[in-house]
């Protein structure tokens, strides 16, 4: 079979194990021959490729980013963008398609499946917040970075008798929010699950102070948000599904912080370093297990399925199990486990 292969929407740790997987079980296995598309679904609509074989893919596993590249591009936002792909993929004589990606990417898989493209997703975002997987791979590499970052945070603040708020990626949801903030020992974690209230902060800090823990870090989610007013973190950009870009409410909250208890208070924003660079072990065998359960569908009559993983087993889902309602942080969870240690 001649299959395609793309990673579209944001990168994350473990694209090229995915990659990889494919790659050497669809030739090795199945005598495949693959074609990559270049920056996800717009190399689609271009009918940009590259050539992708088990020597492009030599040492590739513990490599960060795609080799593929990626892009926020809709094909249904682009004039005639979805017959422009059905186009390409007849003209290239692709036979089926595997689409690594999160909501967006797989929403595009699923109503191109609905078009009659044999497609097979997987998984993938650091923010943890796909349904129809208990995990996606990314998500554990990006919560060890972050955990990192809030212990190497703690030290500092430690000696200046400062509070850090630290500020992570999750738009909708606060899964790396969470589990970072567990894992670090935060004094606060806000999560867009569970609007905050900035004087329980406040008094959380003061607390934790009052013991004569100097050291305090609060970990807040990019999209979390406060039970009264708003604070101004959105810019005015907007990509192709509709989303704006978010950043900054660590500032402000910071601010509000040193305001309101009159601790000096600083903000870090970890941003795009939550994305970049080598998965670990986990995402790894994750990334490579979809990778391997991806190229099996395609030949066993799983187009317009995705993989997931559900109780440690790699299973397949449909396309449009994966999509829409976004997977968030149980209340039950976030009481129990996480907020305990607040304060
Ligand atoms: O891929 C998900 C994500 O990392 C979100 O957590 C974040 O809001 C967004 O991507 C940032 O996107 P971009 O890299 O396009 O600014």
């Amino acid at each position: 079979m001649r299959v395609g292969v793309l990673t579209g929407g944001g990168d994350c740790p473990g694209l090229n194990a995915v990659i990889r997987a494919v790659v050497r079980k669809g030739e090795m296995h199945y005598g495949d021959e693959l074609i990559g598309f270049v920056d996800g679904w717009r190399g689609v609509i271009e009918g940009d490729t590259m050539p992708l074989d088990a020597e492009k893919c030599a040492g590739i596993l513990a490599l960060g980013g795609t080799i593929l590249g990626t892009s926020r591009t809709n094909p249904y936002k682009v004039e005639g963008g979805a017959q422009k792909c059905l186009a390409t993929l007849a003209s290239k004589g692709v036979d089926a398609l595997v689409a690594i990606g999160g909501d967006d990417t797989l929403g595009v898989a699923s109503k191109l499946s609905a078009e009659g493209v044999a497609v097979v997703g997987v998984p993938k975002t650091i923010d943890n917040d796909l349904s129809a997987t208990e995990v996606t791979f990314g998500f554990h590499t990006a919560v060890q970075i972050a955990t990192e970052a809030i212990d190497r945070l703690l030290t500092t603040s430690e000696s200046h008798g400062r509070v850090i708020v630290c500020e992570v990626m999750g738009r909708h949801a606060g899964w790396i929010a969470t589990y970072a903030g567990i894992a670090g020992g935060a004094t606060d974690v806000l999560i867009p699950e569970e609007p905050f209230d900035v004087e329980e902060v406040c008094r959380n800090v003061k607390s934790r102070r009052s013991r004569g823990r100097t050291g305090c870090v609060v970990v807040v989610a990019e999209g979390a948000t406060p039970k009264q007013g708003s604070f101004s973190v959105v810019s005015g950009e907007v990509d192709q599904f509709g989303h704006v870009r978010l950043g900054g409410i660590a500032n402000q909250l910071a601010e509000e912080i040193e305001k309101r208890t009159g601790f000096e208070t600083r903000a870090t924003v970890l941003g795009h370093i939550q994305r970049g660079g080598t998965p670990t072990a986990f995402d790894r065998v994750l990334a490579t297990r979809f990778g391997i359960a991806a190229i099996d569908a395609v030949h066993d009559g799983g187009a317009g399925m995705m993989v997931a993983l559900q109780a440690d087993r790699v299973v397949r889902a449909p396309l449009s199990a994966g999509v829409g309602e976004p997977k968030l942080v149980a209340h039950q969870f976030y009481e129990e486990v996480a907020k305990p240690f607040f304060g």
